[in-house]
């Protein structure tokens, strides 16, 4: 066995006795107050320069003898609005809110990377900067971190999620596009009131909002190619007050997914031009309001290599799985992947023996903790090794 995976194995112990604790104590975005306190007090008992660069986040980072680049690697610390049903011994105390996104182990993993990179102190060359970042699940920590200079003279950035589709301990590497951006709108169609009875004396919002509708179909179906990634749904649709009486507005919200920028972009202006367009030819006015929200993960396939390779390396051949499959949900790395060459990967929790089979945000969700060392010894590993040279 490696040096790297004998130290995290013996880290995996502590970092277990931490997730539980975590996972017993989950805290909703940005009230994440006791998990940032352990993260603080581990960080600093382990020798680790520790800054709070913006509201709950911690930063902690370690210099190592020799000179090379500076590695990130970051964990999300929020839990979910979820009853947790999982009978664990070790469950939430706090009603309605679970780590059921595997948060906790994350944080525990990283911390647990924390005990072996301070023990490798004279191998590291450059320095490694550790994340531990809010309100994943919310409004994007990650933005947060980037605008408080998290990321500022970062060479690299790794990250890593709990994934029940693959058996536990497995690494899962995706090359370029890996999870959706996301935006949200809202679309106020103006027609003008009239009697029922008499519609031509009016602009029938409701009417002309269903074609909207029925329009925004298109853009999947018909305009981006089938190769590409989109979604468009709409999950509201409200107009009316007075069943004799023509809607004078109605009101439509939704989201779009995208995969990589040129489709978002792509898609987006669709978008407006068919709300525009429907409206514009059919007598009303369309007010739109776009929000943009999580700018989607797009790897960096030199990053992708050299985590597939240090994973390789590391836990051998067989635990590393090259995935094909994007995916529509969305993750707040990716504003960190925007500004800084990096990978996210995924790292197996799934044994049917103990009822890992559920999917994350279920809450049945089960990680098994037998796949801790293996994230921490691949974090360590990438930490220590050269991505530079990928
Ligand atoms: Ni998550």
């Amino acid at each position: 066995m490696n040096e790297i995976l004998r130290l995290s194995g013996e880290a995996a112990e502590k970092a277990v006795a931490l997730r539980r604790a975590i996972h017993r104590h989950p805290e909703m975005g940005n009230q994440e107050h006791k998990t940032s306190a352990l993260v603080v007090k581990t960080l600093e008992s382990l020798g680790w320069a520790v800054e709070r660069p913006v509201g709950t986040a911690v930063a902690g980072t370690l210099k190592g003898a020799l000179p090379g680049p500076t590695v990130a690697l970051r964990a999300d610390m929020d839990a979910l609005r979820i009853d947790e049903a999982t009978g664990l011994p070790f469950a939430s105390e706090v009603p309605g809110v679970m780590h059921a996104c595997g948060h906790d182990f994350h944080t525990a993993g990283l911390l647990g990377a924390a005990m072996v990179l301070s023990r490798c102190r004279d191998e590291l060359r450059g320095a490694v900067k550790l994340l531990f970042q809010p309100d994943e699940e919310g409004d994007g920590g990650a933005k947060r971190m980037l605008e408080a200079g998290c990321l500022d003279g970062v060479d690299a950035v790794f990250g890593a999620h709990v994934d029940p589709d693959l058996p536990a301990g497995t690494i899962g590497v995706k090359y370029g596009k890996m999870y959706a951006a996301s935006d949200i709108f809202k679309v106020v169609v103006r027609g003008e009131g009239c009697h029922g009875a008499s519609p031509s004396e009016g602009i029938d919002a409701i009417a002309i909002g269903a074609q909207v509708v029925t329009a925004l179909q298109q853009i999947v179906s018909r305009r981006v190619a089938p190769t590409d990634a989109a979604v468009v749904s709409v999950g509201t649709f409200h107009g009316g007050n007075q069943l004799n009486a023509i809607a004078e507005t109605c009101a439509l919200e939704g989201i779009i997914r995208t995969l990589g920028p040129e489709t978002r972009q792509k898609v987006k202006g669709l978008f407006t031009d068919t709300v525009e367009g429907v409206c514009k030819a059919m007598g009303a006015k369309a007010e739109i309001v776009m929000r943009e929200s999580y700018p989607g993960v797009v790897n960096d396939d030199g990053m992708v290599g050299y985590i597939a390779e240090t994973a390789r390396r590391t836990l051998g051949a067989e635990k590393v799985a090259v995935l094909t499959e994007p995916t529509m949900a969305t993750e707040d790395f990716g504003y960190f992947t925007q500004a800084v060459p990096g990978a996210f990967y995924k790292i197996g929790v799934r044994n049917p023996d103990i009822g890992a089979v559920w999917p994350i945000h279920s809450p049945r969700f089960v990680a098994d903790e037998a796949a801790m060392g293996n994230l921490i010894a691949v974090h360590a590993a990438a930490a220590l090794g050269s991505p530079k040279k990928y």
